[in-house]
């Protein structure tokens, strides 16, 4: 059976990361661009700047330009820069594309019914979007990948609050959305992105100029703001387990999300072992969520895909 990869994101420097990963082993024919790291049009922009230099035949649709109801919050320059892309590359492209994210993703799934996997490293908006327009969505896609959410293993619950992980944060309704929904998924969370930590020289030793000269700008502020030497390729993550999911300790659970006060954004498995009365997860089908990972195989298996060869 054929398979598509369609990537969904707000590139940033590690989505570069796992463009790169996932066009090197995966059949990637399609990226759709949503606001999170960067507005929705730099994010279309960076990922033509990506296909141009990787020369890379993959569709480009744009997507959504703010989160379901969420207000609008600026993008997170001291992460990726100002571009996504950490400032080091001019940018000639302009942000229209031929059809936009959601139709494309709707149209794929329908043309392709089981055969396309999405992997969401960005905020949730378009895929909740397809959810909504397309009822059927849910039962043509074949897997979606979540980069994103936090679940408190390894000490790991937050990158943005104490609560929340940036994905799920920028847009909490898109991201409870999904998570009732019946597509089959599998959640790459903070647990297992922060115990996979790429250095510099490790970086450097894939010879991938594009990948060196980018991650430069996330690796300072990893340094500066997260306290440790090195960079959480989180979004790469989620194409290591589509490659490898030997790597990785999975639980299936259902998930909801936290949409308001100060746990907005939180990610949230079942807690009670008791019948109870109000049960949010009352009949929500289960997400694999990734709760471990075998940090130094995942590694040398993205390192050695990453390496360079012209
Ligand atoms: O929390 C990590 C996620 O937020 C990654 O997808 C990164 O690119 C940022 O979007
Ligand atoms: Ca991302």
């Amino acid at each position: 059976m054929d398979k598509f990869l369609v990537i969904d994101t707000d590139i940033g420097i590690d989505d570069a990361f796992a463009l790169r990963y996932a066009m090197l082993t995966q059949p990637l024919v399609g990226i759709t661009t949503v606001n999170g790291n960067v507005t929705a049009d730099m994010a279309t922009k960076n990922a033509k700047l990506f296909a141009a230099h990787y020369k890379l035949d993959a569709t480009i649709a744009k997507g959504a330009s703010r989160g379901l109801i969420a207000p609008v919050s600026a993008p997170i320059t001291d992460v990726h820069g100002d571009d996504g892309l950490g400032g080091c590359y001019t940018n000639p492209f302009d942000a229209t594309t031929a059809d936009n994210a959601v139709n494309y993703l709707i149209n794929l799934v329908k043309t392709h019914p089981h055969q396309v996997t999405i992997a969401a490293i960005g905020p949730l908006t378009n895929i909740a979007l397809c959810l909504n327009l397309c009822p059927e969505f849910a039962d043509l896609v074949k897997e979606l990948i979540i980069m994103g959410g936090a679940f408190g293993y390894h000490g790991h619950t937050g990158n943005m609050s104490n609560f929340a992980e940036f994905n799920i944060w920028k847009d909490p309704e898109a991201a409870d959305l999904v998570m009732q929904s019946a597509i089959p998924t599998v959640i790459v969370p903070l647990d297992v992105t922060y115990e996979v930590l790429i250095s510099a020289a490790e970086v450097a030793a894939t010879q991938d100029k594009f990948l060196i000269d980018v991650s430069k700008f996330y690796l300072d502020f990893t340094l500066r703001e997260e306290g440790f030497h090195g960079m959480a390729v989180h979004d790469a993550l989620t194409i290591g387990y589509l490659n490898h999911p030997e790597c990785f300790t999975v639980v299936d659970k259902p998930v909801r999300v936290s949409t308001a006060g100060i746990t907005a954004g939180q990610t949230l498995m079942p807690q009670s072992a008791m019948p109870i009365p109000d049960d949010n997860f009352k009949d929500l089908p289960t997400k694999r969520i990734c709760i471990g990972v075998d940090t130094d195989a995942i590694k040398g298996h993205l390192l050695s895909a990453l390496h360079f060869t012209a």
